[in-house]
């Protein structure tokens, strides 16, 4: 059978479940395997916690994409079926679709345009847009793609850069586009949205989109679609709810749990898992070092660092990193010794993580949950469902709003 999407009162009814769910099983999700050494729940589990950290790091990447389809001790099953039930969402229904002349798609990076293409084809409103409006729009492609000869379009981007290159692809294509230099966050952008503007973003950050359910909801607009992704950028440490259904929930969330549903790399390729690999390896194996250095057992967070790092010896590699994060010089280490523990602990951490990540997929619906009932409470008919296949992008799924 395929997929629900989800619209009317089944959203209130899956964020419900959802809900108890994420909130029973709070203690095994918080707690991140890369800061802590032992999992508070491992002393619950313990044949589950020792059955994961028996395995390798080649183990971990097979299981990766399907953790339902791992033999693991009780209640590993019966959680991923669980999480897999609540968390499935099906794809929007495709509107038939004037096709593109090629020119269109001139410039657009080839995945971006997949998703641009597959975004475009969801978007079926009961009155015909007039007016696009692309939030963060980049250079505004998914803007130029969805605007016909009788519409027009206006694109909302605060870098200059590529607000410059929008302004010459439109120009190029001789469509009626405005593309303005405007930080979405700003007090001046209220005045930027219009009713009669249908407002599109794609994968447009965490406090971006809210800022466009807000103002959309408020100005008046009848028409919206929105793709959200990095739920986690947000100037608020703590998740601020935006339904009803959300305030009253027990479920209190830290932006560096909003991070969850992001912690997934679909789109790599062999050469950037190795290097992020042996980043996180040798970042595990520095933790160990200064646990011991600082006579502390606390997590240390290192800041991103370029590759010219890694290109380092490893033991250049943890004396630099030391003196970055005022940690005591190291002296004479078994070098070898702990680069083999930074990768043994990689390999545990992979394995742990299989069990958070049974609730990744949860927490983002969760997320876009709260979205589509807050536009639900401002008097939207709401779809959720997903626009294009996980591996084109993780953040696949999208909120269709119209109201009367
Ligand atoms: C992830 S990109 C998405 C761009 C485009 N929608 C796409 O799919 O290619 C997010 C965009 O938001 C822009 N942006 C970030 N903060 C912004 C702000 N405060 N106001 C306006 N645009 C912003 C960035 O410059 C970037 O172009």
């Amino acid at each position: 059978m395929s997929e629900p999407i989800l619209h009317g009162p089944e959203l209130l009814a899956r964020f419900q479940e959802l809900d108890a769910f994420l909130v029973r099983h709070q203690a095994l999700w918080r707690p991140k395997p890369f800061t802590q050494l032992q999992l508070p729940w491992e002393a619950e589990l313990p044949q589950l916690a020792a059955w994961l950290r028996g395995r390798t790091l080649e183990q971990a990447e097979a299981n990766h994409g399907e953790p339902w389809a791992l033999d693991a001790p009780a209640p590993f099953a019966q959680l991923a079926g669980r999480a897999r039930a609540l968390a499935a969402l099906g794809e929007l229904p495709s509107a038939e679709l004037p096709s593109r002349p090629s020119r269109f798609g001139v410039d657009v990076p080839g995945r971006k345009l997949e998703q641009i293409q597959a975004f475009a084809s969801r978007l079926r409103f009961d009155r015909r847009p007039r007016h696009w409006l692309d939030w963060c729009a980049g250079k505004g492609h998914l803007g130029r793609w969805l605007t016909h000869e009788d519409q027009r379009l206006t694109c909302l981007e605060y870098d200059p850069a590529l607000v410059a290159a929008g302004v010459e692809l439109s120009r190029r294509l001789t469509l009626d586009a405005t593309h303005r230099q405007q930080d979405v966050l700003a007090e001046s952008a209220t005045a930027c949205l219009e009713a009669e503007h249908t407002p599109v973003a794609l994968h447009a950050c965490g406090d971006l989109h809210v800022r466009l359910l807000h103002l959309a909801s408020a100005r008046g607009c009848r028409q919206l679609a929105v793709a959200p992704c990095c739920y986690n950028r947000t100037t608020a440490m703590q998740y601020q709810p935006l339904s009803n259904a959300a305030r009253v929930s027990t479920l209190s969330l830290s932006r560096d749990d909003l991070g969850l549903p992001l912690s997934e790399t679909v789109t790599a390729g062999a050469r950037e898992r190795r290097q992020r690999d042996r980043s996180m390896a040798w970042r595990l194996a520095f933790d160990l070092l200064q646990r011991q250095l600082r006579d502390s057992d606390r997590y240390l967070p290192t800041p991103s660092l370029n590759s010219a790092w890694f290109a380092k010896p490893f033991a250049t590699f943890c004396q630099d990193l030391a003196l970055l994060r005022g940690a005591p010089p190291p002296g004479e280490q078994d070098w070898s010794a702990l680069e083999a523990r930074g990768w043994q602990r990689l390999a545990e951490v992979r394995n742990l993580e299989l069990l958070r990540n049974l609730f990744r997929r949860p927490l983002e619906l969760w997320l876009l949950l709260d979205r589509a009932l807050y536009l639900q409470e401002q008097g939207f008919t709401v779809q959720l469902g997903s626009f294009c296949d996980y591996r084109l992008s993780p953040r696949n799924l999208l909120l269709l709003a119209e109201r009367a």
